[in-house]
């Protein structure tokens, strides 16, 4: 997810914590809020509080992960459950690059997914999948770049989208759907693995605990205890991290859901490729003694905070992706490394600014042509607005450090 608050997102670049503040708006979050541990400022409950409240009383504490996957895909509750997850600008909670331009973003993608059907022979259908897919923009945009520039490649290609709000859970390793469809041969999302449901974890005297959620006094707060699987208590390990130098209180963010996605995104996958764009890095660049706090963010009407037991269902929770799990995943599902890149280096490679140029002549003309005219301003003024969107999509500190991970199936 992207909102306005980018800075805490940049949090990698810097040492330790910067104060949230958002480089559209120049918010800063409220810092006494961050470590608060005790959800004690909102009230009244919304009903899936109230539902997380009764289930612990009779079960005991939850794990993090099992909270936010209430929080995120309990059935008729959960934020991505109810339609009430708001993407775009106004109104809505975050944004993503396809907002930021569907075209120049979907441009890219189609042209990537051009050169993949000429390397695998030009199939026909060319199946895609695209897991997450929200509103459909990426998929319309990458069926009118089609359109536009290949009609062989139009009529080739069956874009298919699944999303949890339509009842697709991309990480239901049950499902049989490899044999009622046709093959995919690529399968891309964006943004879809961050929103995972993540176990924490908790460093204290070289030792790790888990975070759990718990009720005190009515209220939903954190426990800490043992690790609730050993899974969950090797993890780190399994990447060299040495978490054990790192001090007392560090926290880090363990997404098993996402092994489970890879796994079965793999199965789905026969020849051809997994594209997944998401924040995030390989391990030891994400799990550093100097992001002490992890990478868990909310994100409500625009705006980050660090409270995920405020507003279950109704507020977006979301953490970095660690990128070499899916690698390593992927390897013993039989995938290969085809790439590890950044979004900005991922967009250049496939001709963003030649596109932009190429539009520059074209669709504003008139910005150079008839610079004094009214539709001359007004083609300089629009210009400035698309270059200003590729200049988001692939800034350093912002979109254009998502990572683009390709794995490939020959
Ligand atoms: C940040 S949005 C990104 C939407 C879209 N890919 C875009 O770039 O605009 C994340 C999307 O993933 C979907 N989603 C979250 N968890 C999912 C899951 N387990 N299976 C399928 N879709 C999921 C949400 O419903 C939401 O539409």
């Amino acid at each position: 997810m992207w909102i306005h608050c980018i800075l805490t997102k940049a949090e990698k670049f810097g040492k330790e914590r910067i104060l949230p503040a958002c480089f559209v708006c120049g918010i800063l979050a409220d810092k006494t809020s961050l470590n608060n541990k005790t959800d004690m400022a909102y009230t009244p409950f919304t009903p899936l509080q109230q539902l997380i409240i009764e289930r612990i009383q009779r079960e005991g504490p939850l794990t993090f992960a099992e909270y936010m996957r209430m929080a995120l895909y309990e059935p008729n509750y959960g934020y991505y459950m109810t339609g009430s997850t708001r993407i775009g600008f106004e109104g809505a909670d975050f944004f993503t690059s396809t907002d930021v331009s569907a075209t120049l973003f979907a441009n890219c993608l189609g042209r990537q997914l051009h050169q993949w059907w000429e390397k695998l022979g030009y199939r026909t259908p060319f199946v895609i999948l695209e897991q997450g897919a929200g509103r459909g923009n990426l998929a319309r945009g990458i069926q009118e770049w089609a359109a536009q520039q290949d009609t062989g490649f139009q009529a080739a290609l069956v874009y298919r989208l699944e999303d949890i709000g339509r009842g697709q859970d991309a990480f239901l390793a049950e499902k049989s759907d490899a044999n009622a469809e046709p093959v995919p041969f690529v399968i891309l999302s964006n943004e879809l693995v961050d929103a995972f449901p993540v176990h924490i974890v908790e460093a204290h005297d070289a030792r790790l605990y888990e975070i759990y959620v718990d009720v005190e006094a009515g209220r939903l707060r954190e426990v800490r205890g043992e690790p609730s699987t050993a899974e969950v208590a090797a993890y780190l390990d399994t990447y060299h991290i040495p978490w054990t130098l790192f001090g007392d209180g560090w926290r880090a963010e363990i997404n098993l859901a996402a092994l489970r996605w890879i796994r079965r995104t793999a199965h789905l996958l026969r020849r051809g490729y997994i594209l997944a764009i998401d924040y995030g890095d390989k391990a030891r660049a994400l799990y550093t003694r100097y992001r002490r706090h992890g990478t868990l963010a909310c994100y409500f009407q625009h705006q980050l905070n660090e409270r995920p037991l405020a507003r279950p269902g109704e507020q977006d929770i979301t953490a970095h992706v660690n990128f070499s799990a899916l690698i390593n995943e992927g390897r013993l599902q039989g995938l290969r490394l085809h790439k590890y890149t950044t979004q900005r280096l991922w967009l250049e490679s496939l001709g963003i600014h030649e596109e932009l140029e190429r539009r520059r002549l074209s669709d504003f003309a008139e910005s150079v042509t008839a610079r004094a005219s009214d539709r001359g301003q007004v083609a300089l003024l629009q210009w400035y607005d698309l270059r200003q969107r590729a200049a988001a999509l692939t800034d350093p500190n912002g979109m254009g450090n998502f990572k683009v991970l390709i794995l490939r199936r020959n």
